[in-house]
């Protein structure tokens, strides 16, 4: 979809479709709307008075213009009540809006953002988070459908209409930035919703390469004679039941500027679980395929850091395997040696992400990061806390929890933090081993959590669970059924107003 902004009056623009947003219980029409009103009688206020159309969030209505307009037609889009508005709501109705018309068939759209009242102070974000909402609320995954032309409907163009001359080019600028941070999240979507067959740990590697064709990224793929070498005996056991041969993809974005931090983003690839010898039940192990969440992340988040400028020296991890049970496959009982040297009973072959993120955590040391994050759909427990509205979040450091859930709410990917304290170490502890990959039947996401903070020591780190925000079982006004690429927009959001962490002095 192309999208531009030009300056103009509503009633004087040629469009197939004009959008207006009202707010809820709003006792004046707004102006932009007035002329429409006025020549139709306010039939427009009378709808609102009768109630016929309540500007609640999302609810729409469309009149033609019978002639008396150069554009044929206008919708009437709802924000609901303007003192609750947030930028989750602006992206909905921006969504809502291009997908209501695009299910009509119309092909070009044109908003007229004057009758959102954005507040100045929030303008950018707004207009940004507008641009977000439109592109992803179109976002389909189609790839393995037959498509018939003749049936096929598509946004061409949206444009925003704006009064002030002013603000245009800063409003290109919220155009670009929301169109590569929406474009980097449908990129997520869609390695998450293609199926296992077609991502395997090769596959994957092979697109984190052609990522480094952009300038400035750098891309290298470990694959089973380095982690040999590396004694990475967790992804190493994880892959030894799949005929698939693991990688361990090291993605790196170097702008070499001034001051800059180290920031390593790690990412949980397994790219199909089946529970290996411990197998999961049937029901919904389809959805498995999106076990390699956290590494779409990851990737996404590379396809946006050099078209955003990102001043951030950054390091990409995302070790892939597939889990699966065979006659070679790692057994319950069995122990594994990590490339930290630490050893782990294998409790459960389901509990295979913390596995493959210990060897990945010990190895981002490598950098001397500042911090490192990591993305991984590790819990089913997680499901169960948080359902599928917050993003578990656990670490070792402070001051980046309270980055990380500053920029949850900015984005509006929110997480929420649940307690590593010592008593749940305890219940990691193994008979024969260092530690074991279960902590038995309570707390499964924070012991999961425990079992990463023993390879997280040396540098402040953050684990967020996304088993539950990375996959949605409905449609919403910008999150279809499927893969949400959800942490895309966080970290994207964390990096922008990223400042120099403070240094531990030791
Ligand atoms: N990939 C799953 C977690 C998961 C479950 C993600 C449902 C998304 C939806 C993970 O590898 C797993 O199986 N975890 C086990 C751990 C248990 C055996 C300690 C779980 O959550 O049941
Ligand atoms: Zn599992
Ligand atoms: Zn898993």
């Amino acid at each position: 979809m192309n999208i531009n902004a030009k300056t103009g009056i509503a009633a004087n623009e040629t469009a197939e479709m004009l959008v207006f947003y009202l707010y809820e219980e709003s006792k004046k029409i707004n102006e932009t709307l007035e002329p429409f009103d006025t020549s139709f009688n306010h039939i427009i206020s009378e709808l609102l008075k009768n109630k016929e159309f309540v500007a609640k969030l999302n609810n729409t209505y469309t009149l033609p213009t019978y002639g008396k307009f150069p554009s044929q037609r206008i919708m009437l889009v709802g924000l609901g009540k303007k003192e609750e508005v947030t930028i989750d709501k602006i992206r909905q109705a921006a969504a809502t809006s291009v997908k209501t018309a695009r299910d009509m068939g119309i092909k070009k759209v044109t908003s007229v953002m004057d009758s959102i009242e954005i507040p100045s102070q929030k303008s950018f974000e707004w207009y940004q988070g507008f641009i977000e909402g439109a592109v992803l609320g179109l976002y389909q995954f189609k790839k393995y459908k037959e498509t018939k032309p003749d049936e096929e409907k598509e946004m061409k163009t949206l444009t925003l209409l704006l009064s002030d001359k002013k603000v245009l080019s800063f409003v290109k600028e919220a155009i670009k930035r929301g169109q590569v941070i929406a474009n980097a999240v449908s990129f997520a979507r869609d390695l998450v919703n293609t199926p296992s067959q077609d991502k395997t740990p090769t596959i994957l590697s092979n697109i984190a390469k052609n990522l480094a064709n952009e300038p400035g990224i750098d891309c290298k793929i470990l694959s089973m004679p380095d982690l040999k070498k590396l004694n990475m005996g967790g992804i190493l056991g994880v892959a030894q039941g799949s005929t698939q041969p693991p990688k361990f993809i090291i993605l790196e974005y170097n702008p070499r500027s001034k001051n800059q931090d180290t920031i390593v983003i790690v990412g949980k690839g397994i790219t199909f679980d089946s529970g290996g010898i411990c197998l999961k039940p049937p029901k919904n192990m389809d959805q498995m395929k999106s076990d390699m969440s956290g590494g779409a992340t990851v990737l996404g988040i590379f396809s946006a850091l050099a078209r955003l400028k990102i001043p951030q020296h950054v390091v990409g991890l995302v070790p892939c395997t597939e889990n699966m049970p065979s006659g070679s496959a790692i057994k319950p009982g069995d122990i594994v040696k990590f490339h930290s040297g630490k050893t782990a009973e294998v409790a459960n072959t389901d509990a295979e992400g913390r596995l493959i993120l210990a060897d990945a955590l010990s190895y981002a040391e490598k950098f001397h990061p500042d911090a490192v994050v990591d993305f991984a759909t590790l819990t089913g427990a997680c499901i169960v806390a948080l359902g599928n509205i917050a993003t578990g979040m656990m670490g070792n450091n402070e001051e980046l929890i309270n980055r990380i859930k500053t920029a949850g709410e900015k984005s509006w990917e929110r997480v929420w933090e649940l307690p590593l304290w010592e008593e749940y170490q305890e219940l990691i502890k193994s008979d024969i081993a260092d530690i074991k990959n279960t902590g038995g039947a309570g707390a499964g996401t924070i012991t999961a959590a425990c079992f990463l903070s023993k390879f997280t020591e040396k540098y402040p780190w953050v684990h967020l669970d996304i088993a539950g925000t990375s996959w949605s079982e409905k449609n919403s006004a910008y999150i279809q059924k499927g893969a949400t690429g959800v942490g895309v927009m966080l970290m994207l959001e964390l990096l922008k107003n990223w400042k120099t962490f403070p240094k531990k002095h030791s």
